[in-house]
């Protein structure tokens, strides 16, 4: 069973000939499907920093193209540290930036300059490629709970926040790949999407994917889920994650904290879609994880169409209001009930280092 190929919204295409990306542009969606084409590294930075891509994993493929477009222009050792400071600055909180910047690194500072760009690009394709298997693999480990949930109750009501599917990552991705198999091998399934203020990546792209695959949705309100837990109708929560610390703290979009204290607070299971590359095994705790402080016109505003398909940002604040923009949260490990990896289902911190012959979680 498959979820099918993911190609015909596939994320991200590199062309190796041209040495350019294609991306979708994800501010459009869901009302266009507009690709932008990045061929040098200001671009990708600006890509990656002004959201036209973004989700964890697919922002550490694109800062990797990124730093191979940037050693075509500039191979020298001057060149490679500048472009992994401007690319790593772009967005302080998905740990895959980093951990992509660094391995690609790790590869090309031991090349003569010549062979860095190329050598580079190799390693971005690589990285693509491994986020699809890891995508494909955290399926059918979450797929296996969303059988169970089937059997047992007759219905798979499943929550998700923000978007982590196919547009965050260049595969199925990660909270949604369970989805997509379950969908595929036509299990009960409804999902419920939750819109994702201030940027709507629910609304606007998590239920954009859900309609592609005619996969059954109702969208809600981020303050919904409380209730819709206390009434019984939500049988699971999945989301996706930008860093976990190694204790097991989940650091993913605002409100995934509100989430799962409900989901804690009513019995309902409260599971997390991560690839390795978004574990940071140097942090001991969610505490230090850098938190995104975004402008506080995305929550002054909102962007819309009106009914002849014009794009309109309207205020919805009194002239002058201030706001807080804080753009993730970080939920404590003793609210997760699993984290759904490429190698398994870890439900503590001592079981995610046992899958990643790590020694131990406190070191
Ligand atoms: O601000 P964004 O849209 O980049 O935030 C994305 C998320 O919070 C996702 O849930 C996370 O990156 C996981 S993507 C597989």
């Amino acid at each position: 069973m498959t979820a099918g190929d993911p190609a015909s919204y596939r994320a991200l295409r590199s062309a190796r000939a041209t040495h350019t990306l294609d991306v979708i542009d994800q501010r459009a969606l869901p009302h266009a499907v507009r690709m932008v084409t990045i061929a040098d590294a200001d671009t990708a930075a600006r890509a990656i920093r002004d959201m036209w891509i973004r989700g964890a994993p697919l922002i550490g493929a694109v800062a990797a193209f990124g730093l191979s477009l940037a050693l075509q222009r500039d191979p020298s050792d001057v060149g490679l540290d500048a472009a992994c400071r401007m690319l790593l600055a772009t967005r302080p909180t998905a740990v895959n930036l980093r951990w992509a910047l660094e391995r690609v690194r790790g590869v090309v500072q031991a090349l003569p300059p010549d062979e860095r760009a190329d050598a580079a690009w190799s390693q971005a394709e690589r990285i693509v490629a491994e986020d699809i298997a890891i995508n494909e693999a955290i399926g059918h480990a979450g797929l296996a709970v969303l059988r169970g949930i089937a059997a047992e109750r007759g219905r798979v009501n499943v929550m998700t926040h923000c978007n982590a599917g196919a547009l965050a990552t260049c595969g199925w991705g990660t909270a949604t790949a369970p989805l997509y198999l379950a969908h595929a091998e036509r299990l009960p399934l409804h999902v419920l999407v939750s819109e994702t203020r201030p940027r709507l990546q629910g609304a606007n792209l998590t239920a954009w994917e859900m309609a592609q695959r005619r996969i059954p949705y109702t969208l809600l309100v981020d303050s919904a889920s409380g209730l819709l837990m206390q009434r019984g109708e939500v049988d699971l929560v999945i989301v996706g994650a930008d860093r976990v610390a190694r204790n097991g703290d989940v650091c993913n979009k605002i409100g995934t904290y509100d989430k799962a204290l409900a989901a804690h607070d009513n019995g309902v299971p409260f599971y997390v879609g991560l690839p390795s590359p978004t574990i940071d095994w140097t942090l001991a705790s969610g505490r230090d994880i850098p938190i995104e402080a975004r402008g506080d016109d995305e929550v002054l505003t909102v962007a819309g169409r009106d009914e002849r398909d014009e794009a309109h940002v309207v205020a919805v604040a009194p002239a002058g209001a201030r706001a807080i923009n804080y753009a993730f949260d970080v939920t404590p490990a003793r609210l997760v009930t699993g984290l759904v990896t490429e190698r398994g289902i870890a439900g503590t911190a001592a079981a995610l280092a046992q899958l990643f012959h790590r020694t131990s979680p406190c070191t």
